[in-house]
């Protein structure tokens, strides 16, 4: 396990060094001395397992900056080591989900038999978190938004997945209008302004329902308010966004700035979307190329071929999966009259016309992915339990 230890206080922080320091499940190792008030996430870039956060010698007890953290971080065990502990604090520690409290002074066992115990109850149990599944347009118009928006609300309907669709396009975010004809009561910025202070309830009164379990975080009308977005509050919301939802769905436009890099860093798979005419290949060989730069492989770069038809002497997948390197996820069907009706009155083409083309392949693109997640989580699961 990857264990963190954090301390204000550095002998304390060294005394927590040496007592973990090759115990059983003790992977690595890091030592952060430093406050947790404040904090929004952790001093580490990888993905940590246990926390020990050091309260000893009248350090104040802070659970409810704990819980904050661990609402970013659903897989984090906590231990938390007190000078006291009173019936009051192990039920406040409870509730905020810490595994774990230790109290001083603390010996090599306590912590050895933390760690097992964490370890057992960690082994079968599911990850907590999504799938971040981020759309962008190769070129303006291929149809990304459409895509997102509408894949999102077919994924909900036929997995039964919680699914949130947040639209990452800061300049021109569209996304919300392909679905409903509400104005959203708040928006991304909103979100990420105080992004310290983010829980359930204050993301939920920013979205758009569209279904009992899909909804839309909608991008700013006015882009001058996106502006102030910084790579870090993206990665803080979609950390917290994973904890809660089963599919997290972005509309990331098609510009790449450090806030988009950051989405697609975080995304398990990215889905450009491109239509097969000679403009949109030459675009989407650059965004490739980045993508390839990025290290981003096979298994996460998905291109969605949009407004497919078969005609002679049109270009073919293979065609653009020999110019791209990339093999092409999906194919979607041109057909002007079910799509433009749905974008006209802002409504779902899966609620207005299931039968068409495009909804038909919208489901087909569903299920598969939604089988892959599922073949996927049950990989992890039987690693875990191998593990043992
Ligand atoms: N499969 C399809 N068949 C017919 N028309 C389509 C199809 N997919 C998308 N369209 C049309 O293309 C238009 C542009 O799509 P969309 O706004 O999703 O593109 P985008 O990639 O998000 O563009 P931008 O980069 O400007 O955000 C839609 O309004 C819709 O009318
Ligand atoms: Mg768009």
């Amino acid at each position: 396990m990857k264990v963190i230890a954090i301390s204000g206080d550095s002998r304390n922080l060294e005394d927590l060094r040496k007592l973990a320091t090759g115990l059983e499940l003790v992977g690595e190792l890091y030592c952060h001395q430093g406050e947790l008030s404040g904090m929004a996430m952790l001093p580490v870039r990888d993905e940590m397992d246990v926390l020990i956060l050091d309260c000893r010698h009248g350090g104040i007890t802070p659970i409810a900056d704990l819980e904050r953290l661990l609402g970013f971080y659903p897989r984090l065990n906590a231990i938390l080591v007190v000078d006291q502990e009173s019936p009051d604090l192990l039920l406040r520690a409870l509730r905020a989900g810490v595994r774990e409290v230790i109290k001083a002074p603390v010996s090599r066992d306590d912590l050895q038999v933390a760690f097992h115990r964490i370890h057992q109850k960690t082994r079968g149990a599911q990850r907590g978190d999504g799938r971040v599944l981020a759309f962008m347009s190769c070129k303006g118009g291929s149809g990304a938004s459409f895509l997102a928006t509408n894949l999102g609300y077919v994924l909900a309907q036929r997995s039964e997945k919680n699914v949130l669709l947040i639209d990452m396009n800061l300049q021109f975010g569209d996304a919300v209008l392909y679905l409903s004809d509400r104005r959203p009561a708040a928006t991304l910025p909103d979100v990420t302004r105080d992004i310290q202070r983010i829980d359930l309830s204050l993301l939920k009164s920013a979205q758009i329902e569209v279904l009992p379990n899909y909804s839309i975080l909608a991008s700013a009308d006015d882009p001058t308010q996106s502006m102030d977005i910084r790579p870090t509050h993206v990665e803080a919301l979609l950390r917290f966004a994973r904890a809660h939802y089963d599919y997290v769905l972005l509309d990331v436009g098609r510009s790449l700035d450090t806030c988009t890099i950051q989405a697609l860093d975080m995304a398990d798979q990215i889905y450009p979307v491109l239509q097969l005419t000679l403009p949109f290949l030459r675009d989407a060989k650059r965004l490739f190329d980045v993508y390839r730069s990025l290290d981003y492989g096979p298994d996460k770069v998905r291109p969605l071929l949009n407004r497919v038809e078969r005609s002679p002497g049109d270009l073919k997948p293979e065609d653009a999966e020999n110019h791209l390197f990339y093999k092409v996820f999906a194919s979607v069907p041109n057909h002007y009259k079910s799509v433009t009706a749905s974008v006209n009155q802002g409504v779902p083409i899966q609620s207005l016309d299931a039968g068409s083309p495009v909804s038909r392949s919208l489901q087909e693109l569903a299920d598969r992915i939604a089988e892959r997640s599922a073949a996927q989580s049950r990989g992890l699961l039987s690693r875990l339990f191998s593990r043992g």
